[in-house]
């Protein structure tokens, strides 16, 4: 048996009609940049993530730049956040003329680690970037009242984590602004790249339209140095329909994750923590174990698509050599790096498809003791 980390070709065959009908109108109007679609899309994922604007841009990793300028970040300032993550996170930081500084995460919930924060400030720092890792939101009460005590900015990494709630709260709604990605295999997946930036914020919401458009409001005139960063609006009308849907594919990566969650509990694997409060929406669903190499290698071997998210923390990569972090700075993020493996969790899988991984993962400890 196949099975990929994720399949897009099952889920667009299952909304194929609607999709099909709604691409299929854009061509029929030509219109393809900053069209109705867009500002449908940018109302209705500001109504799913309660803030009040969404700004639909190219990318998740435009949305954490434009977002760090928007709120004024800006060359000799430092940003705190997590080594645990994907490039675009601490990339961000520095395409603004920033300094990332890295603190580690909470072996638990691979989040960063709000105990560790405070240490961590200096009179450069102007933001928290906590990133929702895996689909978990970071802990966010203690996050917010060391950024209200030290008066700094709250951008969140929302990427992998659209829909998912902290004590009722969705993530996005937390910080000054959140950064959402499109990227196809996401839990909200364009056809291509796309992200959006979502905030409560006006005069945030503004910049970052005004930026994402040449610095531009009427055609011609520009108020700002800004980019080309506009969601394609055939991207938008494929989102307007994902959407409709999104709760239902969230519902289904949770029913999967609790199958493993209790057929993997007499196995030497630590599954994923929800912390009390919590809903994590599985963008990937992390097992952890030493063994976590030879046990892909293994499931590889058999058909089974799984990966180490992420397998070099930030910290240790060779971009980021000229930071002078060096092996042992963080200790979690590294430890965790050579320990996680995500195994398939998308909606669409079979029952029989769960219990193939399952049997493959038995027959790896059974072999390995
Ligand atoms: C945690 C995280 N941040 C940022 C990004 C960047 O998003 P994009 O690929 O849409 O630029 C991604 C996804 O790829 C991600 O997983």
């Amino acid at each position: 048996m196949k099975i990929p980390l994720a399949d897009l070709r099952a889920q667009y065959k299952s909304i194929k009609k609607e999709i099909d009908r709604a691409v299929h109108g854009v061509m029929d109007s030509q219109y393809f940049i900053l069209g109705e679609e867009v500002q449908k899309l940018e109302r209705s994922i500001a109504d799913f993530c309660t803030v009040k604007y969404g700004v639909g841009l190219n990318s998740g990793t435009d949305a954490l730049i434009l977002g760090l300028k928007a709120l004024g970040i800006k060359e000799g300032d430092e940003v705190i956040t997590t080594p645990f993550s994907f490039i675009a996170t601490a990339e961000a930081v520095v395409l603004v003329g920033a300094k990332p500084v890295f603190v580690d995460i909470d072996p638990a919930t691979y989040n960063i680690d709000h105990g560790l924060i405070e240490e961590k400030i200096t009179g450069r720092t102007k933001a928290i970037l906590p990133v929702h890792l895996y689909g978990l939101c970071a802990d966010m009460d203690p996050i917010i009242r060391i950024a209200k005590k030290h008066n700094l900015k709250i951008l969140e990494d929302c990427a992998q984590a659209i829909g998912s709630t902290y004590n009722g709260k969705k993530a996005g709604s937390f910080g000054d602004a959140g950064a959402i990605s499109f990227f196809p295999s996401k839990n909200l997946g364009a056809f291509g790249d796309g992200g959006m930036l979502v905030t409560n914020d006006e005069a945030v919401a503004k910049l970052t339209r005004l930026l994402h458009n040449h610095g531009s409001e009427r055609r011609y005139y520009h108020d700002a140095i800004g980019y080309n960063s506009r969601l394609d609006n055939l991207q938008a009308a494929v989102l307007n329909v994902k959407l409709k849907y999104l709760d239902r594919w969230l519902a289904g990566r949770i029913k999967n994750a609790e199958f493993f969650n209790k057929a993997l509990s007499k196995y030497p694997v630590q599954v994923p923590v929800t912390p009390k409060g919590l809903k994590h929406t599985f963008h990937l669903y992390i097992l952890r174990t030493p063994k976590a190499a030879a046990l892909s290698e293994h499931l590889m071997k058999n058909g089974i698509d799984s990966r180490a998210y992420y397998p070099i923390p930030l910290h240790l990569q060779k971009c980021f050599s000229y930071l002078g972090y060096k092996k042992g700075d963080l200790p979690e993020s590294e430890k965790a790096s050579v320990e996680v493996l995500n195994i398939p969790v998308y909606p669409e899988m079979t029952q029989e498809m769960k219990k193939y991984i399952i049997k493959q993962i038995d027959r790896f400890f059974r072999k390995a003791g």
